[in-house]
């Protein structure tokens, strides 16, 4: 089933970039760029003692504090293309057909970079990724939730922004970082104005935070898709809304065991999902931190419930469905699954 699982053409809609950042880039663009890393955490003396943090974080804020941290050694446009082409590599190893990609401007604006670098390499990796990989991919701005949503106003606003919505750089926006503190209904505005510039709308919800922030996510900011959602089956009312309504939740299995949100795959709602008709795709998140990158994401659950082909199948269709792409890219995409499905041995 693993390899069924990896020829499977798959979507990948909730991969952080810049969580795409192994030790080994880490340490190697932070010695290219002359950037010392805390020098007060034993953590950052090597790979090893690193990814061995990584296997011990005890909340999302946890994880918080280590991936805005490492961000500091990305400088350049070309750091930037580094890490998002060392993702699209390993994606398109894992069977990742379309990638929707989000990325966090202001993380790096308060670091003095500008979000015309961070654009411009992450835009030259896409280039790169849909030419010899064949993959095609989009590009999603979140706001920092730990910030006020003026910050967010002001990004929006910006000129580098703003040059970007223009020149389509940029698809959509989402909302990430510290969740239970800082509730959805605080970005209202700032997405009535992403919405108005013609950009689809997505949201962290039901992560480490409740069912609620699902609903004021859908209902207030007016999202299309839910990322995370797991919170989702705490309320069967709005399960059963969402599952009717077709709004696509991005899951994440590996980040939820490593954030502590569940204890264990097990635990994750997956089956009440499929019975209800909640539609989902299975994401990686943050790779390089939580121990695996889409196809771990795929085996581990596939592992835990032993699903059958026609159960995978239905989740790549629900993923290439929710996908933002145009709909003659959707049609490629329902050929490769049709040519999955033919190779599976009966
Ligand atoms: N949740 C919230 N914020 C994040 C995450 C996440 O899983 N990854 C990167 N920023
Ligand atoms: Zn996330």
């Amino acid at each position: 089933m693993h390899a069924y699982l990896k020829a499977l053409p798959k979507c990948e809609h909730h991969i952080h970039i810049e969580g795409a950042l192994m030790p080994s880039l880490l340490f190697d663009l932070a010695s290219r760029n002359n950037i010392t890393l805390p020098i007060e955490d034993v953590a950052y003396t090597s790979e090893e003692a690193l990814l061995d943090r990584y296997n011990r974080f005890t909340s999302l804020d946890d994880f918080l504090g280590y991936y805005y941290t490492a961000m500091a050694v990305l400088q350049h446009e070309n750091d930037f293309e580094a890490l998002a082409w060392s993702y699209f590599k390993k994606a398109h190893e894992d069977g990742v057909v379309h990638a929707e990609v989000f990325f966090d401007p202001q993380a790096h604006l308060e670091r003095g970079v500008s979000v015309a670098t961070v654009i411009a390499g992450l835009t030259a990796g896409r280039t790169r990724a849909e030419k010899e990989l064949n993959m095609s991919t989009m590009l999603i701005c979140c706001y920092l939730r730990h910030l006020p949503q003026s910050a967010a106003l002001e990004l929006f606003d910006s000129s580098d922004l703003q040059a970007a919505i223009t020149a389509k750089e940029i698809d959509g926006v989402g909302l990430d970082s510290s969740e239970t503190p800082f509730p959805p209904e605080l970005f209202k505005d700032v997405y009535a104005k992403s919405k108005s510039a013609g950009l689809r709308l997505t949201a962290h919800a039901g992560e480490e935070g409740p069912a609620s922030n699902i609903a004021t996510s859908l209902f207030v900011l007016g999202v299309e898709r839910i990322d995370h959602g797991i919170r989702l089956a705490d309320d069967p009312k709005l399960m059963m809304k969402v599952a009717r309504a077709g709004t696509m939740l991005s899951i994440c299995p590996l980040s939820n065991v490593r954030l502590r949100c569940v204890k264990s795959v097990k635990e994750l709602p997956i089956p009440k999902f499929l019975e209800t008709g909640v539609k989902f795709s299975i994401n990686s998140d943050d790779p390089a931190y939580f121990g695996g990158f889409i196809l771990d994401n795929y085996c581990a659950v596939h592992d835990e419930f032993n699903l059958s082909p026609q159960q995978w199948e239905s989740i790549a269709l629900a993923g290439i469905n929710g996908s933002w792409c145009s709909s003659a890219r959707k049609s490629e995409m329902l050929q490769l699954l049709e040519v999955a499905r033919k190779a599976l041995p009966s």
